[in-house]
């Protein structure tokens, strides 16, 4: 006879992993999707929801959790995740039959009846921005039309549209807002690029896909354990072509990287732009930001050989967007100017302030305006190689770049055809089909 205590069941990684996290978060160690990344649990849209329900409704939760005396009966049950578990019973149900979720279901009732309708189903950010989900298809890994097989078993239709006819909502249906500033850049197979502020590397792996990996990408982290998560997303994400540094970006020598002739700088910010709660961040933080915000760029604009610096934040106040282009062009007046990226994505609406001169000539995204997050694009260009364009390429050629930018969206949107050997990482949108429910 079999005399080994059973063991029982476990509880789900999902929830284990949540949890843990909910812990760090409350105990301030970092917003959640920073420790998210950092996590080990690999579904980071999955975890990231379940926290964002938890943390929304975190005081319906607590104080139904005190109402239903579970605390009470039960005092050995982690506070943390009796929290991750409600927000799942009260949102998408709970399966499995781990003791935890055997206990919290006793409670059910009590719970449903406490919370009521202080719980809310649908988390914020999913939801109440109204905004397209995107799905980014890494090609150094998979192909577009394996992943758009998977999306349709999975009961998910891609949106297509006719990439002559592009409209100003297309491109809102089609494209990420944070990838704008690898579209818009000239990068190419071959190209030579520093990408300042990389962690977690979402924008390092875009730029190594769109240059197939051929060409050399250097990209930067001064903080360690974003580092780390940044190492680890190249490697999981096959970026073979970048080599990543752990240092201040602001620090890197002028001489050693003289070849270098892309930056991205996309520094911390105010994430206003993304600001699920509307949080009012205070003068002070937004100066320090800018302040920061404006060396990083200089340090980019004083590489010898660099010919475009592409700047974006996900902010939306002027101070770390315009003002902080303002005074870069101000100091490279004789070396940079701006490209005009209205001319660029022609059909875009939407761009910088108009208070300042070159305001038509960033881009800039509002969440109740584009149905995107708010973000903020500016490209530098050098003057020399403006000049030398303009010398070369007469008005046919201008028009055939417009059509190239069309191209874009043309893989944007899943074209296949062209898809490996243009752009090999895509960003397209995928719709629920009507008939499988939500
Ligand atoms: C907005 S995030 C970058 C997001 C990233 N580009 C992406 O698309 O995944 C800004 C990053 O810049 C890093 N950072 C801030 N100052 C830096 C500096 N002086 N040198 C290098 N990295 C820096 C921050 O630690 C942070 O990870």
């Amino acid at each position: 006879m079999d005399t080994k205590p059973q063991h029982s069941v476990p509880v789900p990684r999902l929830y284990k992993e949540a949890s843990k996290i909910l812990r760090r978060y409350e105990n301030k160690e970092g917003a959640i999707k920073t420790l998210v990344y950092k996590g080990k649990y690999k579904n980071f849209g999955r975890i990231y929801g379940l926290l964002c329900k938890t943390v929304e409704n975190s005081a319906a939760i607590k104080a139904a959790l005190v109402e239903s005396s579970l605390y009470t009966n039960e005092p050995k049950f982690d506070p943390y995740l009796a929290q991750v578990l409600t927000a799942e019973m009260l949102g998408k149900g709970l399966l499995g039959d781990c003791k935890p979720i055997l206990t919290l279901l006793k409670y059910e009732g009590k719970i449903r009846s406490f919370a009521g309708s202080n719980f809310s189903r649908h988390s914020s950010h999913v939801m109440k921005d109204n905004c397209p989900r995107y799905v980014r298809v890494n090609t150094l890994k998979t192909s577009l039309s394996n992943v758009q097989y998977q999306l349709d078993n999975n009961g998910w239709s891609l949106q297509e549209y006719d990439p002559t006819q592009v409209t100003y909502s297309d491109f809102l249906k089609f494209i990420q807002a944070s990838c704008l500033p690898v579209l818009v850049s000239g990068i190419k197979p071959g190209s030579n690029v520093i990408d300042a502020c990389a962690a977690p590397g979402n924008k390092t792996s875009y730029i190594a896909a769109a240059i197939n990996n051929t060409g050399h990408v250097v990209a930067i982290e001064k903080d360690l354990e974003r580092y780390q998560t940044l190492q680890r997303l190249v490697v999981e994400r096959r970026a073979t072509c970048v080599t990543t540094l752990n240092q201040d970006f602001t620090r890197l020598p002028l001489d050693k990287y003289s070849q270098v002739e892309f930056i991205f700088v996309d520094p911390s910010c105010s994430s206003s732009g993304v600001n699920l709660h509307n949080d009012e961040v205070p003068e002070e933080r937004i100066r320090s930001l800018a302040c920061f915000q404006a060396h990083l760029l200089r340090h980019a604009l004083s590489f010898p050989s660099v010919q475009e610096v592409i700047y974006s934040t996900c902010s939306v106040y002027v101070q770390e967007n315009e003002e902080v282009v303002q005074n870069a062009l101000k100091e490279f007046q004789d070396q940079f100017e701006l490209e005009d990226l209205s001319e660029k994505l022609s059909g875009w609406k939407h761009f910088g302030n108009e208070s300042f001169v070159f305001g038509r000539r960033c881009l800039r995204t509002r969440t109740d305006v584009d149905k995107c997050h708010g973000f903020f694009v500016a490209k530098f260009v050098r003057i020399s190689k403006i000049c030398n364009r303009l010398t070369s390429v007469n008005k046919i050629d201008k028009k055939r770049k417009q059509q190239k930018s069309f191209k874009n969206l043309e893989i944007v949107s899943g074209n296949s055809k062209n898809l490996e050997s243009k752009l090999s990482e895509v960003v397209t949108c995928a719709k629920k089909k009507q008939k499988v429910k939500r």
